[in-house]
């Protein structure tokens, strides 16, 4: 029998260099869609697949992102002074329970995998999820949650994979597929980032895993790996073959916040689907598309 998902590592500490200048002050997490910051709908996905322990690895003035998570009885006082009740609601349903926020500082920015490997002690011996919040991921069931449906009889490793076009696959871990049935693939291996020509499939990993712990003794050996970086996905190759490596195909929308256009695209189609903004922003986009 699997072990319950109970923690999620959730990766902050890039720079967010493609958003500059906006990011020079504010961490990319905290720019927002609609009127919640990216990091939030990451946060909602855990909490809705049963997640209770919430480990953010940072960087640099990341701070604001654990703030972000903490009561701020200052703001509660002006707000009910000002009798903005609805106001006060939006800022108390994001709390979390004390003590599940774990911040952890990771010193240098040496990739994904050693990222991963600075929660090792927050994790111990049992498996984990991982979020990378840039993939802003809406479907119901949320992935994750509709992940650790399957993994509870796949077990071992995995992740969420889409199809994206052949001339981008050089910007994702790429599956190579043994075989497909229904929306689950056995992988083989993942190879991170190849040449267009050598991609393996177009099958992506889009930034959502559940991971066995044997994983931390991988990622210590690890060498650096594309970009000189330590990769998730060699740790990940790097598993005796007996244990099973899975993606579940997802079905729903996907936004690459990484990315300004995926920002952008993110912001109009979550702002269309609220009822109250809904047929204002579809006004304004048909008159600026006159
Ligand atoms: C990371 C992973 C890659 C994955 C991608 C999804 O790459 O290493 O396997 O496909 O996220 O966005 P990054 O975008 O951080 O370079």
């Amino acid at each position: 029998m699997t072990k319950k998902i109970r923690k999620v590592v959730i990766p902050v500490a890039g720079r967010g260099t493609r958003f500059l200048p906006a990011t020079k002050v504010i961490p990319k997490e905290m720019l927002p869609i609609v009127d919640k910051p990216l990091i939030d709908y990451a946060f909602e996905e855990a909490i809705s697949a049963g997640i209770e322990t919430f480990i953010f690895i940072t960087g640099k003035d990341k701070s604001v992102i654990t703030d972000y998570f903490d009561k701020s009885i200052e703001l509660e006082a002006f707000l009910r002074d000002k009798g903005k009740h609805e106001a006060i609601d939006s800022i108390i349903k994001i709390l979390p329970d004390s003590g599940s926020i774990v911040s952890i500082r990771q010193r240098e920015p040496l990739g994904l995998g050693h990222a991963v490997l600075c929660a090792q002690d927050i994790i111990g011996d049992e498996p984990f999820a991982v979020i990378l919040p840039d993939e802003l991921l809406i479907s119901d069931p949320p992935c994750l949650k509709s992940m650790i449906e399957s993994y509870v009889s796949l077990g071992g490793n995995l992740i969420a994979t889409m199809k994206v076009p052949k001339n981008e696959t050089s910007n994702y871990g790429i599956l190579d597929i043994e075989s497909i049935s229904d929306d689950i693939i056995s992988v083989n291996r993942m190879v991170e980032k190849p040449k267009t020509r050598s991609a393996p499939s177009c099958f992506a990993n889009i930034g959502r895993y559940i991971l066995d712990p044997v994983v931390f003794s991988n990622l210590k050996k690890q060498q650096p790996g594309v970009n000189g970086e330590i990769q998730l996905t060699d740790a990940i190759n790097s598993f005796d073959s007996s244990v099973p490596f899975h993606a579940k195909i997802f079905k729903g929308q996907r936004f690459d916040c990484g990315s300004k256009i995926g920002f952008l695209e993110a912001n109009l189609a979550l702002a269309l689907e609220r009822p109250d903004l809904s047929d204002k922003i579809r006004s304004s986009i048909l008159k600026l598309l006159k």
